[in-house]
């Protein structure tokens, strides 16, 4: 036993000798004390299972192990006992016991936390330790697109999540515009140049980027101090629990009035992002050789400190989606120093935190990429191998060149809902990177654009961090339903299964993050084919199982959930048909025709609409009011309430990057997506009529002035409370629609698929548009 013992410890030392190499990470560690972080451990349980948390002893024992470790055991009146080297192995212990021993799931869209009155006892204690030091967690886009409205009490159930999935190293970014306003007005900048500079509430993701500025502003006042407040807390729960929190660092972009209070400063206008007009973006970006780039550099990281403290590791992407001034490797490696420089100056010991997403785009060869994550010392610098489900570049870059990296599933953009995930690759992906020539991958972590959505994925890739080789994928997927309903019931496994096999298993990498047609801006040069990439009739089945399973599992929240979820999938397939139907009908001059598939196209929606109103976590209303939540006048909730309704549609003035965001919700699809699909096909028989061509300029003009943008600026009340029961509404349109998918058309694109007439859209695809999108 002993000796089974100290070969595990040897085999974990090997797998993670890597980290030992780099000791200023090695060093990374939460300085909340082993009672502190006990402690935080009982609150997290008391919230989730209340009195039954003293079923649970915790203890925290750093010494269990090299990495992150906890062990379960019986112990005295049939209590579990659960010891862990900090606050969040613990939660993963009681999130291990509760998935695997009691049928229980906590995700996003709810929990099954029903305990059986006696806890069942472990015949022999179950110990699991990490595979690395770290688990990251969010891309810098789900602060706008998913939290940016989040309350505390969002924000401490999100934190609860993170430490049962077992994430050490989240980014903390709320609340830095407050230090940045302390900042430049003590340098002389006026709130009004700030208030050009700085985006607004729901698009701060991209102007910290300095990808636009300004857009969605004035940021208020109240909001600035209200989100620093805010970020007191997160980050005392985060310490408390152990984990290692990711703040901002000073990367360049600074206020366009920047000339006039430093004249002699040495800065370059950005060109645009995305189709942004100089309004809004070409970002002013001070240059890394100017003594200035070094004051602003110390002296936020200083002021930040003494507000908030800090665990000295920050992140700063100076380069994301925007191509550098000079490809010359010199140029890149000095900038790359300069920053780090800057960050040093404020704290000695400060690791820089990059994401690595920029490296997909052909600008970054293996020079450029070299001299910029060679430009600090080893170990000083983390790189976030951003979409490594897709398309890992530790490999084109030989393991970074030495730099640590963490290999992170991005999964999806925008947090659009569609069906989706690359379940072979993750389930691949991090142990073969783990195994790669002199890897020095020091963690795992989940960077989606938005949430809640695809909960199974994040559920599978959350235990990369402890599985050491790649599991059969299936079997994982029946313990899965059992835990989400709290029981095994045949007709849903085998829902899951076809869903697992079809959309959740995109072979190729494919993705297109223009998918789902009813969502998109109409124009009948769009590809149907390219919303599939699977066999719809799998998908169908899938809904058939659904159904079957709905009198078994109505008790449960989650199904409700996913029964509403897996008709709306269902349901925008179907839309396909009408749209190609209306197309052809177009095409042949047939407004009959046209007009017999809009009709169907517009009821689809309808019923859309209301088996989305009737399960909460499809309601437009709940995204206005968490936005009207921090508005302290009537100026501030109009501010607020544009920000949520334009983020989700046309993002930006002018539909800039319009529908990147879509959400299928009670509310947006009724007054957003119905009329503009009749705005489309009254347009198209004018066009027959008139006998004039389609012309996608004057039509983007037209539906933008007469339909969407004025959705954009509407304020009318949306439903905050379901209505009715998903359960019966899925049944109805399953009757109804189920028959409709019984047609060639699904037949035919599969056929294409599979003898490869239909190139499946790869990632080399996305990629090339993702750089034209943003000029790289
Ligand atoms: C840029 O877009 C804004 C907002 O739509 C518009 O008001 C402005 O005139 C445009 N500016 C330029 C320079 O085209
Ligand atoms: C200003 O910065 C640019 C590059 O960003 C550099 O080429 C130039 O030499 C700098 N000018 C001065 C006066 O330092
Ligand atoms: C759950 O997974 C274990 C192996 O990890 C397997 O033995 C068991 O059969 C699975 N449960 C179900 C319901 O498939
Ligand atoms: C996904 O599809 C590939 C290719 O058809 C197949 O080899 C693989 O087993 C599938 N994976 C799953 C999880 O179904
Ligand atoms: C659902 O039930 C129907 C009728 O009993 C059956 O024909 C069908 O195979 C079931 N579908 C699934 C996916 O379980
Ligand atoms: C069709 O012609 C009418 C009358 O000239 C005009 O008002 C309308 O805008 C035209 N429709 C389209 C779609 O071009």
């Amino acid at each position: 036993m002993k000796l089974l013992t100290f070969a595990v410890y040897m085999a974990l030392f090997a797998v993670s000798s890597c980290i030992a190499d780099f000791p200023q990470l090695s060093a990374l560690r939460s300085k909340a004390s082993s009672e502190t972080q006990g402690q935080a451990v009982h609150g997290l349980l008391k919230r989730l299972i209340g009195e039954r948390v003293s079923d649970f002893d915790i203890e925290i024992d750093s010494t269990l192990g090299p990495q992150d470790t906890f062990k379960l055991s019986s112990v005295e009146n049939g209590r579990i006992k659960i010891t862990a080297t900090g606050g969040v192995a613990a939660a993963m212990g009681f999130y291990h016991y509760l998935k695997y021993f009691c049928y229980g799931q906590i995700t996003w869209a709810g929990k099954q936390t029903m305990l059986p009155p006696v806890l069942p006892p472990l015949k022999t204690a179950v110990t699991i330790s990490t595979l690395d030091k770290f688990r990251y967690y969010q891309n810098v886009c789900t602060l706008s697109y998913s939290s940016a409205f989040w309350s505390w009490e969002r924000w401490e159930k999100e934190i609860d999540w993170m430490a049962l999935h077992g994430f050490n190293l989240p980014l903390a970014f709320v609340g830095q515009e407050a230090i940045f306003q302390r900042m430049y007005l003590s340098m002389g900048f006026t709130q009004k140049e700030l208030d050009e500079h700085f985006g607004g509430p729901a698009f701060l993701a991209w102007a910290r980027m300095g990808n636009i500025r300004g857009w969605g502003g004035p940021l208020p006042q109240m909001w600035i101090t209200q989100k620093l407040m805010l970020q007191h807390k997160i980050l005392g729960r985060m310490r408390e629990l152990g984990m290692v929190p990711v703040l901002p660092a000073f990367a360049g972009h600074v206020p366009a009035a920047i000339k006039r209070v430093f004249p002699k400063a040495n800065v370059t206008r950005l060109g645009n992002w995305g189709h942004f007009n100089s309004t809004f973006s070409g970002t002013y970006l001070l240059d890394f050789e100017d003594p200035l780039f070094q004051t602003f550099g110390k002296t936020f990281i200083q002021m930040q400190t003494q507000e908030f403290g800090s665990d000295h590791i920050y992140n700063a992407d100076t380069f994301n989606e925007m191509r550098p001034a000079s490809s010359d490797p010199d140029y890149i490696a000095k900038a790359g120093k300069s920053v780090f420089k800057a960050m040093t100056a404020g704290d000695p010991q400060a690791v820089w935190l990059m994401q690595g997403w920029m490296f997909l785009s052909p600008f970054w060869q293996a020079p450029q990429v070299k001299a910029l994550v060679t430009s600090v010392p080893k170990g000083s610098m983390i790189i976030l191998d951003l979409a490594a489900e897709i398309e890992p570049v530790y490999q084109k870059f030989e393991s970074f060149y030495g730099q640590p990296f963490i290999w992170c599933m991005l999964h999806n953009f925008g947090g659009t809902m569609e069906f989706y995930g690359v379940i072979d690759n993750i389930n691949k992906g991090p142990s073969v990177a783990r195994n790669f020539p002199k890897s020095t991958m020091i963690g795992v972590g989940v960077t989606p654009e938005g949430i809640h959505q695809n909960e199974v994925i994040y559920e599978f890739m959350a235990e990369n961090s402890w599985r050491k080789e790649p599991r059969d994928v299936y079997t994982w997927l029946s313990n899965f339903t059992q835990q989400r309903y709290g029981q095994l019931n045949d007709d849903v496994n085998n829902a899951w299964q076809l869903l697992l096999g079809s959309v959740y298993n995109a072979t190729d990498a494919h993705r297109d993050h223009d998918l789902v047609m009813i969502t998109k801006r109409p124009d009948p040069k769009y590809d149907v084919t390219s919303d599939v990439w699977y066999n719809p009739e799998d998908v169908f089945r899938a809904w058939d199982g659904f159904v079957n399973a709905s009198h078994a599992l109505q008790g449960s929240s989650l199904f409700h959930y996913d029964i509403a979820d897996v008709s709306r999938n269902n349901l925008q397939l179907v839309a396909l048909i009408y749209f190609s139907e209306m197309v052809k009908a177009y095409k042949a001059k047939d407004i009959p025709t046209i007009e017999k598939n809009s009709a169907s196209i517009v009821e689809l929606l309808s019923d859309l609409n209301d088996l989305l109103c009737s399960n909460e976590r499809f309601l437009l209303g709940l995204w206005i009011a968490d936005a009207h939540f921090w508005a302290t006048s009537t100026s501030e909730k109009t501010l607020l309430e544009y920000n949520a309704r334009n983020q989700i549609t046309l993002w930006g003035p002018n539909g800039e990057i319009h529908d990147y965001a879509s959400k299928q919700w009670c509310g947006v699809v009724k007054d957003f997506y119905k009329p503009r699909w009749e705005f489309f096909s009254n347009w198209l028989i004018q066009l027959i009529k008139n006998g004039t061509s389609w012309d996608s300029y004057i039509f983007r003009e037209e539906i933008m002035r007469t339909v969407e943008s004025p959705w954009t600026f509407s304020t009318y009340p949306q439903r905050t409370e379901p209505s009715g029961n998903p359960i019966v509404k899925s049944t109805e349109l399953h009757a109804k629609y189920r028959p409709v998918t019984k047609n060639e058309f699904f037949r035919k694109i599969w056929k294409d698929i599979q003898i490869g007439k239909k190139s499946k859209k790869g990632l080399g695809l996305y990629v090339a548009k993702i750089s034209r999108m943003f000029s790289l």
